[in-house]
């Protein structure tokens, strides 16, 4: 598994749920002095019934007999990708979707997306690459998600938004129908958004305003 550590217990829990078994997780801490929050994430993989192996991904080998996921908190893991895919070969990751979450009629999850428990992907909504969607999280029909977004717990796009690459939707913010969010853009936690969002921006409020320019 490899990801951003924030994720972690959400993505541990869609592997076990899934039926996943991990054979050992692989903690990527670089030679220089780790930070507090690092050491802190190190000491809870370390009470996992499973070996945990701090490894330098200069150093690392993969295991050809192993599969693994990756986990996204937008594109600041892309670098990650890139090395992987370069230096290691490994340019397919598992798609993992919770047994609780529901996946409507004709809705299409693409390669590498997590959907967390309670999460809600209408009909005919597409869900991007490395996108992740969030506990309770529901996507309208025929929304649009794409590439490397991420959907913060309880968020609700309503029918046919279309989210471009990198966008981050916050905690129980809603998006009301047909609204297109730029690349890159971030909403704030409980925003409500009314009107298209231009790209690298970010809005909070209700309605949203933008608080930030690219
Ligand atoms: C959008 C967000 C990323 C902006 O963060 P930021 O760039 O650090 O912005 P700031 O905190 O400096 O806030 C900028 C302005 O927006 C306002 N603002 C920020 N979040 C807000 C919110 N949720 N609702 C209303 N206003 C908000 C701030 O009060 C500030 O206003 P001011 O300039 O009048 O003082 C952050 O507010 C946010 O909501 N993150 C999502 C958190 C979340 O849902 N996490 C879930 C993780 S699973």
């Amino acid at each position: 598994m490899f990801g951003h550590s924030h994720l972690f217990g959400d993505i541990f829990d869609l592997i076990m749920d899934s039926g996943g078994r991990l054979s050992k997780v692989v903690l990527n801490m670089p030679p220089e002095p780790p930070s507090s929050r690092r050491l802190a994430l190190a000491d809870r993989l370390g009470r996992l019934p499973y070996p945990v192996e701090t490894v330098d991904l200069g150093h690392w080998k993969p295991n050809p007999e192993e599969s693994y996921v990756i986990g996204f908190s937008r594109k600041q893991m892309k670098p990650l990708l890139d090395q992987l895919a370069s230096r290691f070969g490994i340019d397919s990751f598992g798609t993992l979707v919770h047994s609780r979450a529901t996946i409507q009629h004709g809705a299409v999850v693409s390669e590498s997306a997590m959907i967390d428990a309670n999460a809600v992907v209408g009909p005919w909504a597409r869900i991007g690459r490395h996108v992740f969607v969030n506990r309770g999280a529901s996507v309208g029909h025929d929304c649009d998600v794409g590439d490397f977004s991420f959907l913060a717990p309880s968020s609700t796009l309503c029918g046919y938004v279309r989210l471009c690459e990198d966008v981050m939707i916050g905690a129980g913010a809603t998006i009301l129908p047909d609204i297109a969010i730029g690349a890159g853009a971030q909403v704030a936690a409980g925003t409500v958004v009314t009107k298209d969002v231009p790209p690298g921006t970010a809005v909070a409020g209700v309605p949203a305003r933008v608080r930030r320019n690219p």
